[in-house]
């Protein structure tokens, strides 16, 4: 099979398989990322079918829906690609994509990068901040019935991976124990240069969420 439509084939995989996903990690946030990718590729370089596999792949099976299971998203995108005869050295690359790319896994500080992961990674994060990431996080706090501020909870400034999976805080916490941190973690120049604007919306968001709530207490 040759790599436009192993790609094509890949589109139709993750659009079933996410089709009951919740709105902030459902195929079109697969499509944007994959976008961001490539955009990011064209200027850093990198193998596009590896990227786009990659990028195509990379929710999957989120640990976060399948109990913590953390083994599941890479297990179903080898099967996949083996089936479609993918070389065995583009399936380690991409599962190695998968098993790296979360903000929680990079809590351990475990990565193993190359350049796709790199880029990846920073289209996902793309993804999570500005407009987009603000809409993202209310959907996902919304979701597990979470506040979206409380001015007695203090964000948790150093949140390691156990606290990160509770989610239980409220939706403005999110924005300091995570969102406000990803520009400084891009891994590529674009990617840094993409964050910024993204970046300074989010904190204007905040500045005006705060200025309307007053002094509520
Ligand atoms: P990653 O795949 O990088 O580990 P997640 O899957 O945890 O990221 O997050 C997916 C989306 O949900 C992101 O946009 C993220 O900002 C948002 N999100 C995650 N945890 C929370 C939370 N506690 N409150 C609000 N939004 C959250
Ligand atoms: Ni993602």
């Amino acid at each position: 099979m040759n790599e436009s439509h192993i790609l094509e084939n890949t589109h139709k995989f993750v659009k079933q398989t996410l089709e009951n996903a919740e709105a902030g990690h459902d195929y079109w946030h697969i499509l944007r990322v994959l976008n961001n990718a490539e955009i990011i590729a064209q200027k850093e370089g990198g193998d596009l079918f590896t990227i786009r596999l990659g990028a195509l792949l990379h929710d999957i099976a989120d640990a976060k829906f399948h109990n913590g299971d953390e083994s599941i998203g890479p297990k179903m995108a080898r099967d996949f690609l083996i089936k479609q005869g993918v070389k065995q050295e583009i399936i380690n690359e991409v599962v190695n994509i998968i098993k790296y790319i979360s903000f929680k896994n990079s809590l351990d500080g475990n990565q193993n990068y190359g350049k796709a992961l790199a880029i990846v990674q920073d289209a996902d994060r793309l993804d999570a901040i500005g407009a987009i990431g603000i809409g993202r996080a209310f959907v996902y706090g919304g979701h597990k019935g979470n506040l979206m501020y409380n001015p007695h909870l203090k964000p948790v400034e150093k949140l390691d991976k156990t606290n990160y999976k509770k989610g239980k805080t409220p939706t403005i916490n999110h924005f300091y124990e995570k969102l406000f941190k990803l520009k400084d973690m891009m891994n590529t120049q674009t990617g840094k240069q993409m964050a910024k604007e993204r970046h300074d919306f989010m904190k204007l968001f905040v500045k005006q969420f705060y200025d309307e709530w007053g002094n509520v207490k």
